[in-house]
């Protein structure tokens, strides 16, 4: 009997940041720290910052406009709308209902997705089951960020670290063998207070005292992250192969979260991957959270790093604490 499987895949590619650069050199002037320290320690040599009159749907909409070209696809042919934020406009309306409005997807439907950092891998396994259900057709996933609001600016060990910007993908049916071979999904709650944005919801609202709207700001133990991170993308690699049924060597290019080279550099050294099928940006953006994968993603795409067949692995971890992989070959 012939199998009438759908696969989903990747259709196209998108992404944004905004024009303002904020260098180390910059940042020396905030707190007390310097650009060797954060190099060494990070890798990161500049960060993009959105503008005063820029929320994370403006940065979302310039991804997901530029992905919708790449895949060709109209807005009224948009399905689905999930934008992955944990810096979003507002509670709600959604920040993917503020997008869908502006974008002219008159016939998708729209919701948020809150897994942090690995709010892009989370939503595209979200994407590809629409799909392959046959449910959907054309899915478009965003993550942006506007974290240059949600720092401490007199914090030195997390206002360094992170940035603006934003990317996105149009998820399809793909034909013959291309598309998703593998995901994993991963979550460990009871790590849930090594990263923390508090005061933002019903436990802590936001404003609520002064005292405490001191803490609507990112709160992060970053050794212990750092140790959690490189865990997780190991095991994460280890799990999706063995259901792709792929050897590491089949893997031609992995697109991990960007939150520090060194961690990047670890996972490849571990293992035994050379960088150059590593994409790293992680120097010119920071950590941009939800849109770090799919920015990474656009910036290897657009560098013709990226072929037809070649299998690509996405890589996320972050605050919940969650993690998760998929395995994708490029249509
Ligand atoms: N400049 C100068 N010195 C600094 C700075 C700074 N910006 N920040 C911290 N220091 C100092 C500390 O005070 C400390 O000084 P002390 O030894 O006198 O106490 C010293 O440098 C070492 O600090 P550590 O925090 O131990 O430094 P570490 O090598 O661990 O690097 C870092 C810190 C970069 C945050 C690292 O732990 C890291 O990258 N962790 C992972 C972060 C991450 O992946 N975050 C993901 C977020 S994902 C999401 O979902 C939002």
């Amino acid at each position: 009997m012939t199998s009438h499987a759908i696969q989903a895949g990747i259709l196209g590619v998108g992404s944004y940041t905004p024009e303002k650069v904020l260098a180390n050199k910059d940042i020396e002037k905030l707190v007390d720290t310097n650009d060797e320290w954060i190099t060494t320690r990070t890798g990161i040599k500049e960060r993009r910052i959105a503008g005063n009159d820029q929320v994370a749907s403006d940065l979302g909409i310039e991804a997901g406009l530029a992905a919708l070209k790449d895949a060709g696809i109209n807005a009224m042919d948009v399905d689905l709308i999930i934008v992955a934020t944990s810096t979003p406009d507002m509670h709600y309306p959604s920040t993917a209902c503020i997008i869908q409005d502006k974008l002219g997807c008159k016939k998708a439907g729209a919701f948020d997705l809150a897994a942090a950092c690995t709010g892009f891998v989370y939503a595209a396994v979200v994407a590809e089951q629409f799909i392959k259900a046959g449910t959907y057709k054309n899915v478009l996933v965003i993550g942006t960020e506007v974290y240059s609001r949600v720092v401490d600016w007199e914090d030195r060990s997390t206002c360094i670290l992170f940035g603006d910007g934003a990317g996105a993908a149009v998820f399809g049916p793909v034909a013959g063998d291309k598309g998703f071979k593998a995901t994993t999904l991963g979550s460990e709650g009871s790590g849930g207070d090594m990263l923390t944005l508090p005061c933002s919801g019903s436990r802590i609202p936001f404003g609520e005292t002064e005292s405490v709207n001191a803490r609507a700001v990112v709160q992060m133990q970053g050794r212990e992250v750092y140790k959690f991170a490189v865990r997780v993308m190991e095991e994460g690699t280890e799990e999706v192969l063995e259901k792709a049924g792929l050897a590491k060597d089949d893997i031609d290019l992995v697109v991990p979260h960007q939150a520090n080279i060194r961690i990047i550099e670890h996972y490849a050294k571990k293992m035994k991957l050379p960088m150059e099928k590593i994409v790293a940006n992680v120097d010119k953006y920071g950590n941009t959270s939800a849109a770090s994968v799919p920015l990474a993603l656009d910036e290897a795409y657009k560098q013709g790093r990226i072929k037809s067949g070649d299998n690509l692995l996405l890589l996320g971890f972050g605050a919940g604490l969650t993690w998760g992989a998929a395995v994708i070959k490029w249509a």
